[in-house]
């Protein structure tokens, strides 16, 4: 099966688990007949690696409470106490396990969502060697490759919405859409302290904004109110739960500095992902806009991530709510 096909099975994937997500406390779930992407979902006795349905062209991909023991291509850790296990038979190739591996933990969001009751945050964006997402006047297009690109776009059809700020919406004006791959279209959020001046109501696009921008002037279609905190900002927690609310299960963040900020410290970035370019832009805007720390024991660490090559670039992922607090 080629890099496409499972593709294909892993957006498969990930629309079965979101349907289950509100039912199951586990999920076990398995392929087979690779090439047919025939899919259902087994019942636990049946996904046992050990069960005499494990043949040659099946796939299987079980959620545990317990680090999976026995024969697996691929085990991952999904979160705390919570681990998927990959088993194949059907020959999975390097790119193709590299795929799963990537893409696996965003399949498993609507479980962990149900659990917190909000929507996960997965927030991914590119910076240079020196932690800057654009240069001093805004300029980013582009700080990651065509990889990135691709990998971006991959994010954004395996989530259920995806969220910029109004900075980034002025500088970039971003389509947020999928199109460099195969897959569904997330609904676009706008993160507005004020009411944007330009804007054209678009399908599928949505306007955030604090409850005391809304006028008797002001659109209702495609515009969300949040009650403000004490700054005048939306509270990001409130954003997640108005998502979950609504059954999309999985945010993708993607900037800029301000807005990614306010979901840093708020402690609300479930995976933290740093695309890191060869490129040094020296005085940029950098990718956090933080509260000045006296001691580095004030700034959050992460305790569980990877680096990777990807294209030119390395990959930083980390899960953000194992942090220390900001
Ligand atoms: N390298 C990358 O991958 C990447 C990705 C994305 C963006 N960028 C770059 O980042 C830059 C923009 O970053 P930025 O920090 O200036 O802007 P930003 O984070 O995109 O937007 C900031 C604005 O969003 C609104 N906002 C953010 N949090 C809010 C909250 N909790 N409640 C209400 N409103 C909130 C406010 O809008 P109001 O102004 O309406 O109050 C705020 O001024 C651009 O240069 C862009 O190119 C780079």
């Amino acid at each position: 099966m080629d890099k496409l096909n499972h593709w294909r099975l892993l957006l498969a994937f990930r629309q079965m688990i979101k349907r289950k997500a509100a039912r199951a406390a586990a999920c076990r779930l398995w392929a087979f007949d690779l090439r047919s992407k025939h899919l259902r979902a087994f019942s636990e006795e049946e996904s046992k690696p050990s069960n005499k349905r494990s043949t040659e062209n099946s796939l299987l991909i079980g959620l545990d409470t317990e680090p999976p023991q026995g024969p697996a291509l691929a085990r991952f850790r999904i979160e705390q106490g919570a681990y998927a296990v990959l088993c194949d038979q059907a020959r999975l190739g390097p790119e193709a396990l590299e795929l799963w591996k990537r893409y696996l933990p965003l399949l498993f969001f609507p479980l962990q969502a149900v659990q917190k009751k909000r929507a996960l945050v997965f927030s991914h964006f590119a910076q240079s060697l020196d932690g800057c997402v654009a240069t001093h006047s805004g300029d980013s297009k582009w700080i990651g490759d065509r990889e990135n690109l691709i990998h971006a776009h991959r994010l954004r059809a395996l989530c259920d919405a995806v969220l910029v700020g109004h900075g980034t919406v002025k500088t970039d004006a971003p389509r947020l859409t999928v199109r460099h791959v195969e897959g569904p279209q997330p609904l676009r959020l706008w993160l507005c302290g004020n009411i944007p001046s330009a804007f054209k109501p678009e399908e599928n696009l949505h306007v955030l904004c604090p409850q005391n921008q809304q006028n008797e002037k002001t659109p209702t279609k495609n515009f969300v109110f949040f009650e403000p905190d004490k700054k005048g900002y939306v509270p990001p927690l409130s954003i997640l739960q108005w998502l979950y609310d609504k059954g999309h299960y999985a945010l993708l963040l993607e900037g800029g500095q301000r807005t990614a900020s306010s979901f840093l410290q708020t402690n609300l970035i479930d995976i933290l992902q740093l695309y890191i370019a060869p490129l040094i832009i020296g005085e940029g805007l950098s990718a956090f806009a933080l509260p000045k720390f006296e001691k580095l024991q004030q700034a959050p660490r992460f305790s569980t991530y990877t680096f990777e090559q990807i294209g030119e670039g390395i990959m930083f992922t980390a899960r953000g709510n194992e942090q220390s607090q900001v």
